[in-house]
């Protein structure tokens, strides 16, 4: 489908007009991703304000529509991003914020889908897995449209350190971390690639990927894992990336591009796991989650998986 055809309903709604809902619209704005951005939080002065300095970088980049909204704007929005809630906070992890943003997330999920059955629902609020399966739970019917933006953003920051140490564009590179948004995700080496070559296997040419000893690559890993919590120490949260990825997530909806992201949605008995959300790589559409991905793992990867899947589900079960 080429891009044209969707220009004149590829309106988005973000509800949270926080450091993260702001981040996603300034990435809208900037990219030209969409025509229109309605922007709803609980304090309206703040919302007003975000919007008047997002329509001033409007100005710069193209002419998108940027507004303060209500949830009447989900009625003709494509997404809807869910930002809203509480944020980590210095020494918080994310599986913290879960009962206070569950109660948050049961009360407006149902008044997006009143106003619009077809929209799709992208989590953003942490824990972002959680949440989406509580979404999910409310819906069942709309499962395929409730998708959480995952580990998008973890995955991005591997790629960047592995982009860094090997001195590669990260586009380039191909590597996952999936499982939780959180401290028990794990990256997916046995499917990591650069130009077709595993990360770290033995072969012949120039010695760029094989010089990656696994010491060195349970560095990085866990330099990714920990990014969010650095970032916190240092400037109270994160948004930037997070912005980056959501306008990824979302392009490749608006558009229908099927691009391949680990976005969070519900296992389906891959790698033995159901009853759950987390991020595996998928294909992202129009629709949602349009399709699934199972990816050939090691024995100890899925080990691993199905232990991180464990953590969320004692997580659910607390709040469901
Ligand atoms: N998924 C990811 O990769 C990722 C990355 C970074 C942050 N986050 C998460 O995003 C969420 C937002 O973070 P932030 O830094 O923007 O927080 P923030 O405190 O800056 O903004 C949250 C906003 O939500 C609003 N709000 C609260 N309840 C609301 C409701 N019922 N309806 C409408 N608005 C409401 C608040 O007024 C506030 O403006 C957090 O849960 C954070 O952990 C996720």
């Amino acid at each position: 489908m080429c891009q044209s055809q969707y220009k004149d309903m590829n309106k988005v709604t973000i509800i949270g007009a926080g450091m993260v809902g702001s981040s996603i619209a300034y990435s809208l704005v900037l990219k030209d991703t969409t025509e229109q951005v309605a922007i709803i939080d609980l304090n309206e002065k703040l919302a007003r304000a975000q919007v008047m300095d997002l329509q001033h970088a409007a100005a710069f980049s193209g002419k998108t529509v940027v507004k303060v909204g209500s949830y009447e704007d989900c009625a003709d929005s494509a997404i809807t991003i869910v930002t809203c809630g509480a944020a980590q906070k210095d020494g918080q992890t994310r599986l913290d914020l879960v009962k206070q943003n569950t109660a948050i997330i049961k009360e407006i999920v149902p008044q997006i889908f009143a106003q619009n059955p077809d929209s799709i629902v992208l989590m953003v609020t942490n824990p972002v897995d959680v949440l989406t399966y509580v979404a999910q739970s409310l819906f069942p019917e709309h499962k395929n449209q409730i998708i959480g933006s995952g580990t998008v953003l973890d995955s991005a920051r591997l790629r960047h350190l592995l982009g860094e140490e090997l001195a590669i564009d990260p586009r380039s590179i191909h590597a996952y971390i999936v499982g939780e948004h959180g401290d028990s995700e794990l990256p997916l080496w046995s499917a990591a690639t650069i130009g077709g070559v595993k990360l770290g296997m033995p072969h012949v040419g120039s010695g760029i990927c094989e010089n990656l000893s696994d010491q060195r690559k349970k560095e990085l890993f866990d330099a990714a894992r920990n990014a969010a919590y650095a970032i916190i120490e240092g400037k109270q949260a994160t948004y930037h990336g997070i912005g980056a990825a959501a306008e990824q997530i979302a392009r490749a909806i608006l558009y229908d591009k099927r691009t391949v992201l680990p976005v969070s949605h519900a296992m389906e008995g891959d790698h033995g796991l159901q009853d759950v959300c987390l991020s595996m790589p998928a294909v992202v559409g129009r629709g949602g989650v349009v399709g699934r991905l199972c990816a050939d793992i090691t024995d100890a990867e899925r080990e691993q998986l199905q232990m991180s899947a464990q953590t969320l589900r004692t997580c659910i079960d607390k709040v469901l």
